[in-house]
């Protein structure tokens, strides 16, 4: 009996076995498997034509996985502050869908004028959310070029003029947006510091600059943020395109920084096989095309990753040890996003975003001038209240280019004004001046008609006659992402505001004393006016909520707290790019229409406010300047010890008083100046900064700690950053021309 019994317990325990040993998924899709095992099994199963396949795109925004083994494709999606509509597989035009507006976030330039690390992570993950809702896997930003060119037609895109700033903001974003599953892909990585000539522009720079300025931002992306793609730039460096650099891409990038993550092309910044082989690109997009508009069609076999490649592994050309490494870190980043089974599902233009939103553009709008105390506005001393300006009434959620986006709505400043103040006072408007009437971008059509045919004599009038007997004038104007006004693809002709604002501006301010200029742009602008105005407020694309925020500022609802990203120059000649050049290129490759053009960057490390301190030249408005509607007291900044080694901290602290009857938030900003060094070094330079709220009469210290990595530079023949001993001085800022003390100390 027992046998029988034996027999059948044997037979059952055979068929569990097999059962079992069936229903073991494989390794790679196995989630309790570590990643990199995964990643070796799924390589192990994968044929050379499917690797291949997943190196570049197969649509537009799309590049292939591995169907045969449940791998998914992934869907890129611009961009940074905002997820793009959808465009046709292999067209750019609209495709049309009625489920692909988005939520329209602050352009960057706005996050970074908040200097508030916590609503950087709050933009990310919003953000994320977002576009894993709209099942995207790679998000196409954020943009972390330094500023060095006031024309540069896509700083909006980016986070101002210095490293520090830009690398402590970027870092929360990112961890913001790939905790939904997304990755980033920072962008333009690196050196794409002007959109005239981007794809032949050759940058030529010594490594001081290269370091010290331009890319700490990616640094801090990739060791700090975790990044898990990064996009090469269109210009080249050291006479090789971005997007297949030996040097950024193997030697920088992986060598030093240990990045193990996915190299994107920019989309047609890839030019040749060989050199995306062997010089660190990972997926390819965009080729044949310019990235924005125009391109061949169903070219995807022929790129440079796709037949080409393979006729090469055939031929024995090539061998097949760079495409496993590519595919590699590119099933890395499947395991991270597409095939996390554990990753949110993301939210869709939802309250909280619209919230999100609104806070980081009210923060992040500057008050650069408020004579007198014009703002915020009293409406118990208003009954009219006079609106003029084209960007008062123009969607801004579109054009700029690949940032473009389709807004489920927008909030216009006019009508942000009209709602705030509702029967309180009679708001009226008129237009000043005509821009851009234009109503379609990217495909977007606004059903905005802007058009305006009567003259800018006439439109002046009109403007002067109402500003006459108006209790405030409220002036919006500024640059407005049409062509050649902060727009990628074309740079700024210079620092003027066009279509004649400034003669409109000049004008209201004689006929009105209370005249306020509202100032809409991603990069400064000149402004001959500024000793007629009394009150001048600097606010950037602030997206879907635009007009609520600006309203809220305004009538003094939000007390304005943001500081500038970037210096205002009162001229062109006192930006070192443009006093030393080279700005646009070597005259003799433009003269001659050379394939590439050098642009030589004579300034090295002094851009921004370390050029003009350097060069004593006193700006418009500073680096880090921004009023508000209460005051703050600094008292005397002490440090915790006079001398620190260079394994050690020092804290500085500095007692802040807000004098003023309103809460309100400051900006407390610390930059380091070494007295004595053996290679010339800035005056001074951003290395901490806190953002601290204070009631009325509410009195906090504030502590700024700082280590040895905030007083070295690079130091080009070592290769390597050094902290030399001696003496340094902190400086406490409430902006870097508004210094409130100063601490000497030593490094031992
Ligand atoms: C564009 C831009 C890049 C964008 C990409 C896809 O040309 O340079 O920022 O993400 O192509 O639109």
């Amino acid at each position: 009996m027992n046998k029988i019994l034996k027999l059948i317990t044997l037979f059952f325990l055979t068929g569990l076995l097999s059962v079992l040993s069936q229903n073991k998924s494989p390794i790679y899709l196995d989630a309790t498997k570590p990643i990199e095992e995964r990643i070796e099994d799924a390589l192990s199963r994968m044929t050379l034509d499917e690797k291949v396949a997943m190196l570049h795109a197969q649509s537009k925004f799309s590049s292939a996985g591995v169907p045969r083994l449940g791998i998914p494709e992934f869907w890129t999606t611009d961009g940074p502050h905002g997820i793009r509509p959808e465009v046709l597989w292999d067209k750019w035009e609209q495709a049309g869908w009625t489920n692909d507006s988005c939520f329209a976030f602050p352009a960057l330039t706005c996050l970074a004028a908040t200097w508030d690390t916590d609503l950087s992570f709050l933009y990310g993950h919003s953000l994320g959310e977002e576009a894993r809702y709209r099942k995207k896997d790679i998000l196409l930003g954020p943009g972390v070029n330094i500023y060095r060119t006031p024309l540069n037609g896509r700083n909006f895109e980016y986070m101002g003029e210095d490293p520090l700033l830009s690398s402590r903001m970027v870092v929360p974003y990112i961890k913001g947006v790939q905790q939904n599953g997304v990755a980033v892909c920072v962008k333009h990585y690196a050196l794409n510091n002007q959109e005239t000539n981007r794809h032949t522009t050759n940058v030529v720079l010594d490594d001081r600059a290269l370091y010290e300025i331009y890319l700490p931002a990616f640094k801090a992306a990739v060791q700090e943020g975790k990044a898990w793609s990064i996009m090469g730039a269109y210009n080249l460096y050291k006479n090789q395109h971005a997007c297949q650099n030996q040097y950024l891409l193997n030697d920088i990038l992986r060598g030093e920084w240990g990045f193990d993550g996915v190299v994107v092309s920019d989309w047609g910044g890839t030019h040749s096989t060989s050199q995306a082989i062997f010089n660190g690109l990972d997926m390819e997009f965009g080729t044949w095309t310019d990235g924005l508009a125009v391109g061949t069609s169903n070219a995807y076999n022929s790129y440079y990753l796709a037949k080409p490649y393979l006729d090469m592994i055939h031929s024995g050309k090539v061998g097949t040890k760079e495409l496993d490494e590519k595919v590699r870190r590119i099933l890395r980043l499947a395991f991270r996003t597409t095939m996390d089974k554990n990753r949110p599902f993301g939210s869709f233009d939802s309250p909280e975003h619209s919230s999100a939103g609104l806070k980081i553009a009210q923060d992040g709008t500057v008050l650069l001038k408020n004579t007198s105390n014009v703002l915020p506005i009293k409406l118990d001393k208003a009954s009219k209240i006079l609106v003029v300006g084209e960007n008062a009434i123009k969607m801004m959620t579109v054009g700029g280019g690949s940032s473009s986006l389709k807004a489920r709505y927008e909030i216009l400043p006019l009508e942000g004004i009209q709602s705030r103040v509702g029967a309180q006072a009679k708001v009226t408007y008129t237009r000043g001046y005509v821009g851009d009437p234009t109503g379609e971008y990217n495909g977007v059509v606004t059903k905005q008609d802007l058009k305006d045919d009567r003259s800018s004599e006439v439109l002046l009038a009109e403007a002067v006659d109402a500003a006459k007997d108006a209790d405030y004038v409220i002036f919006i104007g500024g640059l407005n992402k049409s062509d050649y006004q902060d727009c990628e693809n074309t740079d700024r002709a210079g620092l003027e505001l066009p279509y004649n604002q400034d003669k409109v501006i000049a004008e209201l301010a004689k006929v009105n004393n209370k005249l306020i200029v509202v100032n809409i742009s991603g990069n400064a602008v000149a402004m001959p006016w500024v000793n007629e105005v009394p009150a001048i407020v600097q606010t950037w694309y602030l997206g879907s909520e635009a007009g609520n925020a600006i309203a809220s500022v305004l009538f003094g609802d939000v007390n304005p707290s943001g500081k500038l990203p970037f210096s205002f120059p009162a001229k062109l000649t006192d930006v070192g790019a443009h006093k030393l050049g080279e700005y646009p290129g070597k005259k003799e490759d433009l003269a001659n229409k050379r394939d590439t053009v050098d642009v030589t960057y004579n300034e090295s490390i002094f851009v921004g406010y370390r050029w003009l301190d350097k060069e004593k030249i006193k700006p418009l408005f500073s680096f880090g300047h921004g009023l508000s509607y209460t005051t703050f007291q600094y008292g005397k900044p002490v440090s915790d010890k006079t001398e620190v080694r260079a394994d050690g901290h020092i804290t500085f602290s500095v007692n802040l008083k807000n004098t003023g009857d309103r809460e309100g938030a400051e900006i407390v900003q610390l930059y380091i100046s070494d007295l004595k060094s053996s290679l010339p070094r800035p005056l001074k330079e951003l290395k901490a900064f806190k953002k601290i709220s204070l009631k009325a009469g509410e009195e906090k210290t504030v502590e700024l700690t700082i280590d040895k990595s905030a007083l070295s530079f690079f130091d080009a023949n070592k290769h390597e950053w050094i902290a030399e001993l001696g003496d340094f001085e902190a400086l406490i800022g409430s902006s870097s021309s508004d210094i409130k003390g100063k601490v000497k100390f030593k490094l031992k």
